[in-house]
């Protein structure tokens, strides 16, 4: 049968690549999805939802009721209302329907590097290019705002940004979102905001494009946050001028987003702030043991990261990421090669600490053995 070069093109990712190396008795510390419990509120809703009848198509942009709470929720950014918010059916989808939604083939798509590996994808299935941006190899992984301008180019339409960030943990500062926003508005260039992680900042307060959503489309969900990450279940804020666009491209993806699991969102939101306190507590633990196991290996180096649940050490053996990550596998530990996520990568390992201490203690014996007799 015929496969469409736009698909046929794309390299499959290198973080699913590593799961077929895998044991059956392996460590896995590849998976970026929280291993808690969902609130409860949300699987009670969605089955009420569900035996109440509630199982036919919905609006396409999400039911009202879910869009108005949504943007509650926001307002701690900003005061957004239902109308700038569309639920999607899942974080991936909203930055598909975005990107299918704002860039036109020849358009430029600046993409984080490293950064979360379907970025660079969803541009070129646009029919656009990606270009890779550096983020800062400090420990604090901002990105790299001079890099940025000499990317810059007259067919530069869009600039992705990942705060926290898949897969270095770093969170954006407020000076670079402000120097971000005044190049997208001098230029007249989207932000893609990627906010999916923005519930876990273990330091320092959260940044958000929100406030900006003049300049920028903010796309995020509920995987990561209620730990549903098998309901796919997100959404994503506009301003009112671009959203009956963005409705009219999800019309055309999906018709309309799950029916039960946006009740079961809708009942669990205002009990957030408990759930995702103890989350903060359970992550903020395993990244402060991540961090200390990591540094106390010779050759490699970890700054605490600030938000996500994502470690990226540099290491400094002679060999490339993917062949470390591979006899890592082969030794029971599955980590994700720096360079799945960019050129800029290389040189790293992606360690989700979203695993419990037991399994982040396994996996970090392993790492110490292979390192040490490597060198
Ligand atoms: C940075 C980032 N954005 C978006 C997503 C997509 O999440 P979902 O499609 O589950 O909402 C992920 C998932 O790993 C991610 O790491």
């Amino acid at each position: 049968m015929k496969i469409s070069r736009r698909i046929a093109d794309i390299p499959m990712s290198g973080i699913r690549k590593m799961f077929d190396l895998a044991g059956p008795d392996s460590i896995n510390l590849g998976l970026g999805e929280p291993d808690l419990d969902p609130p409860k509120e949300a699987i009670e809703g969605m089955n009420a939802a569900a035996l109440a009848g509630l199982n036919k198509y919905g609006p396409t942009a999400g039911i009202m009721d879910l869009r108005n709470a949504v943007a509650e929720y926001c307002s701690k950014f900003s005061p957004i209302d239902g109308n700038n918010v569309m639920i999607t059916p899942s974080g991936s989808t909203a930055l598909l329907e975005i990107t299918q939604s704002m860039v036109d083939p020849g358009d430029e798509v600046l993409v984080p590097s490293p950064g979360f590996v379907i970025y660079g994808p969803h541009a070129e299935l646009a029919g656009g290019r990606s270009v890779e941006y550096r983020l800062t190899d400090d420990g604090t992984f901002q990105p790299d705002i001079d890099d940025i301008q000499s990317k810059i180019t007259p067919r530069t339409t869009m600039i992705v940004v990942n705060t926290p960030s898949n897969p270095t943990g770093g969170v954006l500062t407020e000076e670079n979102k402000r120097a971000l926003c005044d190049i997208a508005r001098d230029r007249n260039i989207t932000i893609l905001a990627d906010e999916v992680y923005n519930e876990f900042i273990y330091e320092g307060e959260p940044v958000s494009f929100l406030d900006s959503l003049d300049c920028a489309v903010v796309a995020s969900g509920f995987s990561k946050m209620m730990a549903v990450t098998g309901w796919r279940m997100g959404y994503l804020c506009a301003e009112h001028e671009v959203m009956d666009t963005l409705i009219k491209m999800q019309y055309h993806v999906c018709a309309s987003p799950n029916m039960p699991a946006m009740y079961g969102i809708l009942a669990a939101l205002p009990h957030m702030g408990p759930y995702l306190d103890n989350a903060r507590r359970v992550f903020k633990s395993r990244r402060d043991l991540i961090t200390r196991r990591i540094n106390e290996i010779p050759g490699m180096h970890l700054d605490a990261p600030h938000g996500a649940f994502y470690a990226f050490p540099s290491f400094d053996l002679d060999m490339s990421s993917a062949d470390l990550a591979n006899e890592l596998a082969r030794n029971g530990l599955i980590c994700t090669p720096g360079s799945a996520f960019g050129s800029y990568g290389e040189g790293h390992l992606r360690f989700s600490y979203a695993a419990d201490e037991s399994k982040i203690d396994a996996g970090m014996d392993i790492l110490s053995k292979v390192i040490t007799e490597r060198r």
